[in-house]
C-alpha cells in the first residue's frame, strides 16, 4: 500500500471541504484492504476515512476490477442507510470522477471489526442474529426494486469480482465437480431479486454499539440474495478451522443467524431460499480454499484436504437445509479431530 495519499484525491478532499485549502495532510493507510487504497484522515473537524478502488487487487492471482465499484459501493451505503441508518458510516463525499469517496471513520475501541472479535473467542450468538436480521431488512425492503439495479454493478461485473473468482476457477481447479459449480454461478448471476452486498464476511462488519456496521460494498448488485446469505455462514464455518477452541461458539453463531435472517425472508418462500444457500455453501467453501482469493489461514495440507473432503460430496448432492450442513461440519471436525 502506498503509505502517502496521491495528490489528486487530497485536491478532491480540499474540493470537498474536508481538508484545509492548503498545508499538508495528517493521514495514513488503515489495514486490511486488498482491493483498494484506504487511509485516514485528520480532516479540519474529525477523523475520516478515504477510500479509493484499485484497478488490480492485492491478491497473489491475478485479479483486475473496474474501479467504478467505488460508486457502487458509494451508492450501496447510501440506499442503506435510508433502511438502517445505524448499520453503515455515513458518506461525507463522493468523487465519482477521481474514484474516491469519503466516509465517516468509527473508531475500533467502540467499534471492533467482527473478524477480530470471533478469532479471540468473543463470539456472540445475539450479535449473529442481529446480522442475520439486518441482512434479511436489507434484501426484504429492495425486494423486486429492479429500478435501482443501475446504481449498482452490473451482472458482468459481479460475475468477475465474485463468480468467476469463487466459483468458475475452483471449477477449473477442480473438473470432476466443474459442472456443478458452473450451474451454481450461472444460477446466482440470472436471479435478480434483491440489493446484494456481495461481500457480508466478518472482516468487513463492525460490532458496533447499536448494532452491527456493513463496511465495503463494493461488489454491490442487484441480485441474488442467497450470495450474501451463504457467503456470510460460510465465514462463520471457516472460524472453526481459524480457532478450533470456539468451533461450538461459531456453530451457534451460525444457527442464530440463519434463523434470523430466514425468519426475514418474506419476498420469497424461505424453504425455497434455504436449499438454494445450502447447495451454495458446499460450493463456497471449497472456493475460499482453492478459489483466487483463499482465506489465509487455511494453508496446511490436512485442512486444506479436510475442505475438500467435505465439501465435494455436498457439491455433488445438495442438501437442502443448513442445519444438516452444520451437524455435519461439527462431526467431521470432531472425527478428524480438528475440534473439540
Ligand atoms: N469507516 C470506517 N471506520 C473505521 N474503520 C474502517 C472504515 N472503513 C474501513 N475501515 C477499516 O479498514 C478495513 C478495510 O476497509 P474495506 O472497506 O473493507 O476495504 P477493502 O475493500 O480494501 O477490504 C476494514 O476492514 C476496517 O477495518
Ligand atoms: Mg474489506
Amino acid at each position: 500500500m502506498d503509505m502517502q495519499i496521491d495528490e489528486e484525491t487530497v485536491a478532491g478532499l480540499r474540493q470537498a471541504g474536508l481538508v484545509p485549502a492548503d498545508g499538508t495532510i495528517d493521514c495514513r493507510p488503515l489495514t486490511g484492504g486488498v482491493a483498494s487504497d484506504i487511509w485516514l484522515v485528520q480532516g479540519a473537524k474529525a477523523p475520516f476515512v478515504v477510500k479509493r478502488a484499485l484497478a488490480k487487487l492485492r491478491v497473489t492471482a491475478d485479479w483486475r476490477a473496474p474501479v467504478a465499484r467505488n460508486a457502487s459501493e458509494v451508492a450501496w451505503l447510501r440506499f442503506v442507510a435510508g433502511i438502517l441508518p445505524d448499520c453503515v458510516p455515513a458518506i461525507l463525499a463522493h468523487d465519482p470522477k477521481r474514484g474516491f469517496f469519503a466516509m465517516e471513520f468509527l473508531p475500533p475501541d467502540s467499534y471492533p471489526v467482527w473478524k477480530n472479535e470471533l478469532r479471540s473467542g468473543r463470539v456472540d450468538a445475539d450479535f449473529a442474529c442481529a446480522v442475520g436480521t439486518s441482512l434479511a431488512t436489507i434484501h426484504a425492503s429492495t425486494a423486486r426494486r429492479i429500478d435501482i439495479a443501475p446504481q449498482f454493478n452490473e451482472d458482468s461485473v459481479f460475475r468477475a469480482l465474485r463468480i468467476e473468482p469463487y466459483l468458475e476457477y475452483t471449477a477449473t481447479k477442480h473438473p470432476q465437480i466443474g459442472d456443478p459449480l458452473r450451474v451454481l454461478g450461472a444460477g446466482v448471476l440470472g436471479r435478480h431479486a434483491v440489493l446484494v452486498h456481495g461481500d457480508i464476511s466478518p472482516k468487513n462488519i463492525l460490532v458496533g454499539p447499536k448494532g452491527p456496521v456493513f463496511l465495503d460494498a463494493e461488489c454491490a448488485w442487484f441480485g441474488d440474495p442467497v450470495f450474501d446469505f451463504a457467503f456470510c455462514l460460510n465465514h462463520l464455518l471457516l472460524k472453526c478451522l481459524w480457532a478450533p477452541a470456539y468451533a461450538a461458539a461459531y456453530a451457534a453463531s451460525y444457527d442464530a443467524l440463519a434463523a434470523a435472517y430466514l425468519a426475514g425472508v418474506t419476498w420469497e418462500d424461505a424453504a425455497a431460499l434455504e436449499a438454494r444457500a445450502a447447495a451454495l455453501l458446499p460450493a463456497l467453501l471449497l472456493a475460499r480454499i482453492y478459489g483466487r482469493s483463499p482465506v489465509e489461514y487455511v494453508e496446511d495440507d490436512r485442512l486444506k484436504a479436510f475442505v475438500r473432503a467435505f465439501a465435494i460430496p455436498l457439491i455433488m448432492s445438495p442438501p437442502r437445509d443448513l442445519s444438516m450442513i452444520r451437524n455435519a461440519w461439527m462431526t467431521a471436525l470432531r472425527n478428524d479431530g480438528i475440534a473439540p
